[in-house]
């Protein structure tokens, strides 16, 4: 569980002087000061502002810059400038650009154009953080550090495909041991020196069907996918240990959304002191709100220590084409990270580019500078915030369940998606969504986190597993928890390989069951469901993967009405100890899953609240009262009436009159 947040929380901005001039920080400062915003990012990609010319170190711009906002009471957060390496620097070594996977050059003229494994670079890039750090490091004006920024794709480049054998032997040993785990008496595979072991590029990512080389041996493109991340770990480590010699700030890094398939951010995650992520609602979630709040509940998983937003959008976006926010929009989405415990929100950006590719990506203030609706607002906010600061401080997000995930899951069934209906996100999405929309609060965790505080754990797409990972689980379900598997799960062990046992492997006994057959349709083809007990739900269905179900212990829940299966279980409960395994043996609907969960719900002993299906729920605890806050966010654009238990007293939005309350198009209401 994440600790309660310490501090009030703070809003922010990015801000990149070297793009503006000079004469102009000190009105920027001051706006900033005015508008209430406590915190700047700045320099994340001003290298070749900071060192012109090798060796012709410039931080006196920097310096003058970070003066500005701490005379103005704002604290800065300095990025490593890694993300976006000088032309001259490239000029010298062209090698440091990355390599793409159908084995083109990713030129010079963008940004994140290096690779982790380059020798040079990581020479440079420890050069230009070292030297910053001695700077900065000990500065009272700075307040935390971020490393580098949105770490990036993988590289199918020569360095790396030598650094990848030197990571196979250490993580192997012998070249016995990979073969025997990777299985490559399999078409002839068979190596016999580190040398022979190539990079698996153009062939990783499933191509059309029937295309002959889309075929990886699944190990060893598992195998890339983890070391492929690994490098930026290694890499992020190598910045966090120069700045560790001078500095102790706190250090961050600016993680993408949760979608971002290239990185296990639970590994990332570990060496920093604490997280942030970057949410931009119009370009990942349209006008939803569940991709933001599953993305916030995610990090809080991550790290047991308060979030940050480094970048959240404040106004249209877009690099070549354009989407524009609604007015309330920006309000709404901040107080939506706040709700899910973020610390601090800094919006993306101060002013509007003139110049570069993001022209189009509105900041607070236009092209122009001059004071705007924007700005006024984010203003109110600010002081809106202020009047809430005691309410908030010292709350944490309340989870009665958790969705567990993991990232060779993940990866492996990248690799082999086996079925369209199968995608890992898109599994932890959907029995995410079914908990959240009855206003239950959900911790997104991995697997072999602590689980014995959640009433409800779901584990709705764990297609890898391995013996430890299955005692934990079953040591939470003896201890009284409810456990929810879906369908494939622990089809694979942590080499890619089928594990020679029934399946799910190493937990059928604890689900009390086998799967004694498999039906896949790509065209998303359905089967019919019938409830055997009292779940309430009449029509349920499986659609595109299902399961026939040989029961060893379980009972039935549902039973198949139609197709090979009928009359077989469809999903089976079964008891161990002092708590129950359900395994879901198909892809559920949403309307299966949201009877499912209302039925796992009361078996669970959940906390509900019911909302109309456009208003978020977020429940807020205070762990030394135990007192309860509750949000609730209105997303769509129209009035929304909501049922509330009487005795709550409302801040912020909404018209509260005995057991309703009327929230405004985009209101916000604070009850506690
Ligand atoms: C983020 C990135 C920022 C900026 C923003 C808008 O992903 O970290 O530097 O590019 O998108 O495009
Ligand atoms: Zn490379």
């Amino acid at each position: 569980m994440t600790p309660p947040r310490s501090r009030p929380v703070r809003l922010g901005v990015a801000y990149y002087p070297e793009q503006w001039p000079e004469e102009r920080w000190a009105v920027d400062a001051q706006m900033m000061s005015e508008a209430g915003i406590r915190v700047v990012r700045m320099a994340e990609f001003s290298w070749s502002t900071l060192e012109p010319q090798r060796g012709a170190l410039d931080f006196a711009w920097l310096d003058r810059a970070v003066s500005l906002m701490a005379e103005s009471g704002i604290d800065v957060v300095l990025g490593t400038p890694t993300a976006a390496p000088p032309p001259w620097l490239i000029a010298e070594d062209p090698d440091i650009l990355p390599i793409d996977r159908e084995g083109q050059v990713f030129p010079f003229g963008h940004r994140r154009h290096y690779c982790p494994n380059n020798a040079t670079y990581r020479q440079e890039s420890r050069r230009i953080v070292t030297d910053l750090a001695e700077q900065f490091g000990a500065d009272e004006r700075v307040g935390a550090w971020q490393i580098d920024n949105e770490f990036g794709e993988r590289c199918y480049c020569p360095r790396c495909e030598a650094a990848f054998r030197v990571w196979l032997e250490e993580r192997y040993g012998s070249l016995e041991q990979l073969n025997a785990s990777w299985g490559t008496a399999f078409w002839s595979q068979t190596y016999r020196s580190w040398d022979h072991i190539p990079l698996p590029a153009a062939g990783d990512v499933p191509l059309p069907e029937g295309f002959m080389r889309a075929s990886p041996s699944p190990g060893h493109a598992l195998d890339y996918r983890r070391f492929a991340s690994d490098s930026f770990v290694l890499y992020q480590r190598l910045q966090i240990d120069e700045i560790r010699r001078h500095s102790d700030l706190p250090i961050t890094h600016n993680m993408r959304s949760f979608r971002f398939k290239e990185l296990d951010y639970q590994m990332l995650a570990q060496d920093l002191d604490f997280l942030a992520w970057d949410n931009y609602p119009l370009l990942n979630a349209s006008d939803g709100w569940l991709e933001p709040a599953l993305n916030c509940d995610a990090i809080r998983g991550l790290k047991d220590v308060p979030f940050w937003v480094m970048e959240q959008q404040v106004g249209p976006l877009g690099w070549e084409t354009i989407r524009t926010p609604r007015r309330g929009q920006m309000r709404l989405h901040s107080y939506q990270m706040l709700a899910h415990g973020a610390e601090v929100v800094c919006y993306f950006r101060w002013r509007s580019a003139r110049f570069g590719t993001e022209q189009h990506w509105y900041g607070v203030l236009d092209h122009d500078g001059r004071p705007n609706r924007r700005l006024r607002e984010l203003a109110e906010l600010a002081k809106e915030l202020e009047g809430i600061d005691g309410l908030l401080a010292g709350t944490v997000p309340a989870a009665q369940a958790a969705v567990v995930y993991d990232y060779d899951a993940r990866f492996a069934l990248e690799i082999q998606p086996t079925n369209p209906a199968l995608g890992h996100v898109e599994a932890l999405r959907a029995h995410y969504g079914a908990l959240k929309r009855q206003g239950v609060g959900v911790d997104l965790l991995a697997p072999t986190a602590d689980l014995s505080s959640y009433r409800l754990v779901v584990a709705p797409s764990l297609y890898v597993v391995d013996e430890a990972l299955a005692a934990g689980l079953r040591s939470y379900v003896e201890g009284g928890g409810l456990l929810v598997l879906g369908p494939r799960s622990a089809f694979k062990d942590r080499a890619n390989a089928v594990p020679e046992r029934p399946l799910p492997a190493w937990l059928d006994e604890l689900a009390g069951l086998e799967v004694s057959d498999i039906a896949s349709f790509l065209e998303g083809r359905a089967a019919q469901l019938e409830a055997v007990e009292g779940i309430g739900s009449a029509d349920a269905a499986f659609g595109g993967w299902f399961e026939e179900l040989a029961l060893k212990g379980a009972r039935p829940v549902y039973r198949y009405r139609d197709h090979d299966f009928a009359g077989s279980a469809a999903i089976a409960i079964n008891a161990v100890g002092a708590g129950r395994v359900v395994y879901i043996g198909g892809v559920a609907t949403e309307e299966t899953l949201a009877g499912l969960y209302a039925w796992l719900a009361r078996e669970a002993e959940l906390d509900l609240f019911a909302a109309p299906e456009d208003v978020e729920v977020v429940r807020l605890r205070r762990p030394d009262s135990g007192a309860e806050l509750l949000f609730l966010l209105n997303y769509a654009h129209e009035e929304r009436a909501v049922s509330v238990p009487s005795e709550l007293a409302s801040h912020l939005d909404g018209v509260l009159e005995t057991g309703s309350l009327v929230l405004e198009p985009y209101g916000v209401a604070l009850l506690g």
